[in-house]
């Protein structure tokens, strides 16, 4: 695309939402109007870009959402975007409405899809956004930071009542395939066991650490359990109770607590920053890329790329939490 023909984008958020999602899309929109760019919001993710949802978008719409969690332009889930007669629908409605270019706000799988339209030829510029942070080609993605401090603040509250009455408490996060909100939520909260998908650990492994706790006379015993991890939190709780490990057991699932909310300061910036880059990155000429963080920097990696690796989460972490959990 050549750099001086941008007249018009789009802009959408997919897949599962993110706290930081809407001060992206307000710094998409106010960056592309600052170089008079018009900006044309897509709702409800690919199942409103297959049906047409699209509406235009000025610098108010976007006034007073830096601070609120989900997203203004809301998100959908559609399987059907990866058969090529759905996809050719889309790229007719954004020629219908003039569209040179779109961002796609989301995870994994949204940028699958904003793959498979840069693959037709239309430009696109993804931006990394899931709580699970499982995201290749980005230090963090939009929503991580906001959830894992939700998390922190369940397990603070946790802790005060499991010390009162010595109890063990069992706290399951969000992590359908990756462990890195139980693993980083379990350290910084000083869990004593922390489950995750990428580690297998034996329920007897598990009950045998909770019972060591006790003997070494921890007053609680907080245990993270990823979603993902293998075992079912009322497995977990169910085996404990069996096994006497001195501690009574009490389990709380947290749920999509984790996915609202208003998004923190790391987060806003995050997302006004990669907001910002992703259309730079238009107006330049740039596509087929996705804006994330490396180091303290904003780069760009290809789409493609971040579509074909896996995002590996750094075990080391892990051998810190369990020396830690002394
Ligand atoms: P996330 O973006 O949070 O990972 P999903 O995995 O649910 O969320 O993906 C969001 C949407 O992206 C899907 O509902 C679908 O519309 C689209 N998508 C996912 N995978 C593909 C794919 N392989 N090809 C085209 N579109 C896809
Ligand atoms: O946003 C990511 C995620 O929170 C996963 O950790 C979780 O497995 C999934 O979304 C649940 O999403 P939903 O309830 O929308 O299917």
């Amino acid at each position: 695309m050549a750099a001086n023909k941008l007249h018009r984008i789009a802009v959408m958020t997919s897949g599962g939402d993110a706290p930081g999602m809407n001060a992206c899309v307000r710094a998409v929109v106010r960056t592309a109007l600052f170089h008079d760019v018009q900006v044309y919001g897509v709702y409800r993710a690919y199942a409103g870009l297959a049906a047409g949802n699209i509406e235009p978008l000025g610098a108010r719409n976007v006034g007073g959402i830096i601070q609120k969690g989900g997203t203004v332009l809301q998100t959908a889930r559609l399987p059907e975007f990866s058969q090529p007669e759905i996809q050719q629908k889309s790229l007719e409605n954004l020629r219908a409405w003039d569209i040179d270019a779109l961002v796609v706000i989301g995870g994994d799988g949204s940028l699958r899809g904003a793959m498979a339209l840069h693959q037709l030829g239309f430009p696109v510029v993804g931006v990394p956004a899931s709580i699970d942070n499982d995201i290749w080609g980005t230090n963090m993605a939009i929503g991580v930071d906001t959830a894992l401090n939700t998390i922190l603040e369940a397990i603070d509250a946790l802790r005060d009542t499991a010390s009162s009455h010595q109890r063990a408490f069992l706290l399951e996060t969000m992590g359908r395939h990756n462990g890195y909100l139980a693993l980083m939520g379990g350290i910084t909260g000083g869990a004593e066991v922390i489950l995750i998908p990428e580690i297998n650990t034996p329920l007897e492994e598990v009950a045998e650490r909770v019972r060591q706790a006790y003997i070494r006379r921890k007053t609680h015993a907080i245990i993270v359990n990823a979603e993902g991890s293998g075992h079912s939190t009322t497995e977990i709780a169910n085996y404990l109770n069996e096994q006497q490990t001195g501690f009574e057991v009490r389990v709380t699932i947290l749920g999509h607590v984790q996915r609202g909310g208003r998004p923190s300061a790391f987060d806003r910036l995050l997302a006004t920053r990669l907001g910002n880059a992703a259309v730079v990155q238009l107006l330049q000429g740039n596509s087929g890329i996705m804006v994330g963080l490396q180091g303290r920097s904003i780069s760009s990696v290809p789409i493609e790329d971040v579509v074909t690796h896996d995002r590996k989460l750094n075990l080391d972490y892990y051998e810190m939490g369990r020396m830690l959990a002394l």
